[in-house]
């Protein structure tokens, strides 16, 4: 008998080569692979219990009930491959904004997924739970695993789609989150995407461009290369910007502290410190730093005006089960 609750909690990740487009047809997959850091500090915990006298789901997210088909659908997926008719009950928090360009939903969905395989026995490898959480948040599949993550695919082969962990030092990189916007944002990535795909005259080179920095991140983390992956980096971030802003209607997920962080992370790096930005689908821009860095690249973000907040974090582990 499976204990039908259990408790997860996994991390957001930051990619540093972005992932924006997804290929035709119903199982979420990307147009082309990306490749992300986990970090720690920030934090999903989701708590899932299976219940008989439930007649039907519930979510509560951060304290107040939710309605969300992605969550219905995750769920509904894993109760057909667990043979299980029982409704769940998911209570989730995060210790940062939720749905504002700090990957709650890559948390949410592997802490989800982490949960409910142990609350309903399923067994699964971390490859297929990153195959599950892909299916409802590609970003998401990442976040299964810790450290420097990959994810890639074959063809359009859902199950071949998911994340694998680089061999590399997490210890050799820190991330500062520059807050500068706790509001959710106006349009989702789904639906960025789709439009992305049908109205950027940039959309299909970017694909192209993401496939040869795939393999060139990958590289420059291999050698420690750290000016190197910091060039592919800011390129793939921009890359996909351009995308977004060359959408129709436009997607400009920046405001202006965006603008004077990018400015000031340049300025940092050009006077020798190993920084460069990262900027995802929301204005908060993360600044990936050598570790030793962090400090000053705190100090120099957290004085610019429209910064709300600054959070340190190193990389962190993958999804993990916990005791309630
Ligand atoms: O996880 P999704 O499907 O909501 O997409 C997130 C996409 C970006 O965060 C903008 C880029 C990325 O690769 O994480």
């Amino acid at each position: 008998m499976p204990p039908l609750r259990a408790r997860a909690r996994a991390h957001p990740n930051v990619a540093l080569v972005k992932y924006w487009g997804k290929r035709p047809g119903t199982h979420n997959i990307p147009a082309a692979p990306s490749l992300s850091v986990t970090l720690d500090g920030l934090t999903t915990v989701t708590d899932v219990r299976f219940d008989a006298e439930l007649d039907a789901d519930r979510f509560v997210l951060n304290g107040q009930p939710v309605d969300d088909v992605r969550i219905s659908a995750c769920l509904d997926r894993l109760r057909t491959r667990a043979g299980s008719p029982l409704k769940a009950e998911v209570d989730t928090h995060n210790d940062f904004p939720t749905a504002a360009g700090l990957a709650s939903s890559a948390s949410g969905f592997a802490a989800l997924v982490t949960a409910v395989d142990a609350a309903l026995g399923l067994g699964l490898s971390p490859a297929e739970r990153s195959v599950e959480a892909r299916l409802a948040s590609a970003s998401a599949a990442r976040s299964v695993f810790g450290g420097f993550v990959a994810l890639d695919g074959i063809g359009s082969d859902s199950a071949r789609w998911f994340a694998t962990p680089l061999e590399a030092d997490p210890a050799w990189l820190e991330v500062v989150v520059a807050v500068n916007e706790t509001e959710t944002k106006p349009v989702s990535s789904s639906e960025g995407m789709r439009r992305s795909a049908l109205t950027s005259p940039f959309y299909n080179p970017w694909l192209d461009e993401t496939r040869l920095d795939f393999d060139l991140a990958q590289a420059a983390i291999a050698g420690r290369d750290f000016e190197r992956l910091a060039t592919i980096s800011e390129r793939s971030c921009l890359e996909m910007h351009a995308v977004m802003m060359t959408s129709s209607p436009a997607l400009l997920y920046w405001n202006t502290a965006t603008f004077v962080c990018m400015h000031e992370v340049t300025k940092l790096r050009a006077a020798g410190t190993p920084v460069f930005f990262s900027i995802d689908a929301g204005p908060q821009v993360k600044a990936v730093c050598e570790r030793g860095a962090s400090a000053v690249v705190a100090r120099v973000l957290g004085a610019v005006p429209g910064v709300l907040d600054t959070r340190t974090v190193g990389l962190g582990p993958g999804a993990t089960v916990e005791a309630p």
